[in-house]
């Protein structure tokens, strides 16, 4: 058996073996990789004990396999092109061997720092090739990565950091999203007062815009590089130690840092990205996500580097400097492969189809969806215009606590439904549980979905917090893995997820906790309480919806609502704030005390026909307050 799947038997024989010789599949198909010993045991633990462990015994670095492995049959292919936000700025690439020399030199300045095996390194940054570079040098000394998204605020960025105790923090003096500059140093410089943890920053010239520089912590990455070594002996890592922390949102709580480790993680990064999209040697892939999300470590960073592919990585929006901007690098780079994010379609429909048609976009063959459901009108949009019903659009599912791709097409093999993930990746085994927990047989079936069974990637803990991982994904239906998802199965098996079932809202794609963004609003000083509901918003799947409630009514209302955004881009970042608020004076509550968010929900969306039973309600007249002052 190839673990290439060339046919849709293939993927039936695959999918077959995989579940009934789980261990025997996985173990043939993580053969193909580079270990420095090879495993006493393919896979030990299940959904009870919680101790999962793959490959266990076995000895790598993940960077050999992404780079090392490659030099001499491709050590000339291009690995990156680059291109800035500014169209033709800082436009350059890299191939194999010269990530692989960039690599192994930040291997260097950062064991000259001090930084060993384990210990946990913070990359706030812009979307700029040294982010690869450090990342990678960071998993090739068998230190611990944590990226934060480069969106966040400088408290946001600070509570990751304390979380995991990091020793160094790399940044950018800054970056530019569209026609903004974002002083990314400065953020970081404000976040670090409250870090005593962080031994030096590191700061990669990006912007050159004016930082300053603390004497003894602050370094720059160009005078720490340019003396280095370009060759740097690979640190042998256990397949079961962490290979990075990467944090999400919950429903409840502060953000989890979720940890993924490196045997495991590695394989199924490395079998989802070849069998999913189907990139042959002479491709050029493209994944618009940031590498301070799951999609961006996964399938920007290992999965096509573990393959050996040639990718791009883009710093800017699709938007700047106007809406053809993904059309023109896909003329400009002949990409084949194009994966986004719903919400980016949706923005990009909207601006209709004159800049698409200026380009020649003959090179796609496969197009990919992630993040969010796809709704049916931007699904056949992208296939129609972009895809010219001519490339497969996978749509895949998955988590940042799944590592890879869980239910996806294969490109070119599975047959597509629009909106329909369609079904498992080999080794998957995802099931739909009825109120009562039990799980639900056969086909044409609506229910919370759940994984039955473990695989390589998923996430082996919450940094330090075991208990809390067992608690958020294997309490509801014990045994099982309960992904937070609701989820329909068709009278073909096919899957279609429908959207988040507990209080986590998708807002372009990024997961964002109702609980993180009241805990935001309610720290001004005028607020009492605060309950935040998703509702559907036609280019961002979700919008946010905010009601608050005022110790004082304000006299400005408009003053208000503006320091309540204020206070929200302060504690979580511009990508939390609330789309809608509504000052209220109180909110519908059962006679316990709980937010009846059903209503709240109802109100949001606009559909007030049939709010269900009040009569339950401490306040029910409060209802047709929210109802009448609804925006
Ligand atoms: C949602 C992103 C529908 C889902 C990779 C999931 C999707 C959450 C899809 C995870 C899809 C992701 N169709 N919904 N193809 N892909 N989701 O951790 O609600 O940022 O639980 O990982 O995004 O978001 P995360």
């Amino acid at each position: 058996m190839e673990s290439r799947i060339k046919s849709f038997s293939e993927y039936e024989s695959h999918y077959g073996s995989s579940m009934q010789e789980q261990e025997s599949y996985w173990g043939k198909i993580a053969e193909e990789f580079v270990w420095k010993k090879k495993w006493d045991k393919v896979h030990s633990g299940n959904f009870n004990d919680l101790n999962i462990k793959w490959f266990e015994g076995g000895k790598l670095n993940i960077t050999e396999n992404c780079l090392d492995r490659h030099l001499e049959k491709r050590g000339d292919k291009i690995a990156v092109n680059y291109e800035g936000n500014q169209p033709d700025s800082l436009k350059h690439s890299m191939t194999y061997r010269e990530l692989h020399a960039e690599v192994c030199k930040f291997s260097n300045v950062l064991t000259d720092l001090g930084v060993k095996k384990g210990d946990r390194v913070c990359f706030y940054m812009a979307m700029v090739p040294e982010l690869l570079v450090g990342v990678l040098a960071t998993a090739r000394i068998g230190a611990i990565h944590s990226v934060v998204f480069g969106g966040f605020s400088s408290q946001a960025l600070a509570g990751r950091i304390q979380d995991s105790t990091c020793k160094i923090l790399v940044t950018n003096d800054g970056t530019f999203r569209g026609g903004k500059h974002i002083a990314l140093k400065g953020i970081a410089d404000e976040a670090l007062k409250n870090c005593p943890s962080i031994e030096k920053s590191i700061v990669v010239k990006r912007s050159f815009q004016p930082v300053e520089m603390k004497e003894g912590r602050d370094i720059w990455w160009h005078d720490q590089i340019r003396d280095a070594s370009p060759k740097f002996d690979a640190v042998e890592m256990d397949a079961e130690d962490p290979l990075f922390i990467l944090y999400t949102s919950g429903s409840t709580g502060q953000p989890k840092g979720l940890v993924h480790t490196c045997g495991g993680y590695m394989v199924y990064a490395s079998q989802t990205f070849k069998n999913v999209f189907q990139v042959e040697q002479d491709d050029t892939y493209w994944c618009t996500a940031d590498i301070g999300w799951i999609t961006g470590h996964t399938y920007i960073t290992y999965g096509p580097l573990l393959n050996g592919v040639s990718t791009l990585m883009f710093e800017g929006v699709p938007t700047y400097p106007d809406a053809g901007r993904f059309w023109e690098l896909i003329e400009k780079y002949g990409v084949t492969h194009l994966y986004t994010a719903p919400t980016a379609i949706r923005a990009l429909m909207a601006k209709g189809t004159d800049l698409v048609n200026k380009r020649n976009l003959s090179s796609l063959k496969v197009l990919g969806s992630v993040g969010e459901p796809i709704n049916e009108e931007a699904w056949e949009w992208y296939n129609k215009n972009i895809g010219k019903e001519n490339c497969p659009i996978v749509d895949t599912w998955w988590q940042t606590e799944t590592g890879g791709i869980m239910i996806t097409p294969l490109a070119g093999i599975t047959k597509t439904k629009p909106t329909f993930a369609t079904l498992p990746f080999p080794g998957v085994e995802p099931v739909l549980m009825d109120e009562n927990g039990k799980e639900y047989q056969g086909n044409g079936v609506s229910g919370n979905l759940c994984l039955k069974r473990s695989w390589p990637g998923i996430a082996r803990t919450i940094y330090g917090d075991h208990e809390r991982y067992k608690q958020t994904y294997f309490s509801t239906y014990p045994g099982y893995y309960f992904t937070g998802d609701g989820c329909l199965r068709d009278e073909d098996g096919y899957y279609r997820i429908t959207g988040r079932v507990d209080d986590v809202m998708n807002v372009s794609g990024h997961r964002i906790g109702t609980a993180e963004v009241e805990d935001a609003i309610n720290m001004h000083d005028n607020v009492v309480e605060s309950a935040i509901v998703g509702y559907p918003h036609e280019i961002k799947g979700q919008g946010i919806y905010a009601y608050i409630i005022c110790q004082e009514t304000p006299k400005d209302e408009a003053l208000f609502k503006k320091e309540v955004l204020g206070k929200v881009i302060e504690v979580i970042g511009p990508i939390a704030k609330p789309d809608k608020m509504q000052v209220v004076s109180g909110l519908p509550k059962t006679r316990s005390g709980k937010i009846m968010r059903r209503i709240l929900r109802k109100i949001a969306e606009g559909d007030t026909s049939n709010l269900g039973d009040t009569s339950t309600l401490l306040n029910p007249a409060i209802v047709d307050e929210l109802k009448d002052g609804a925006i």
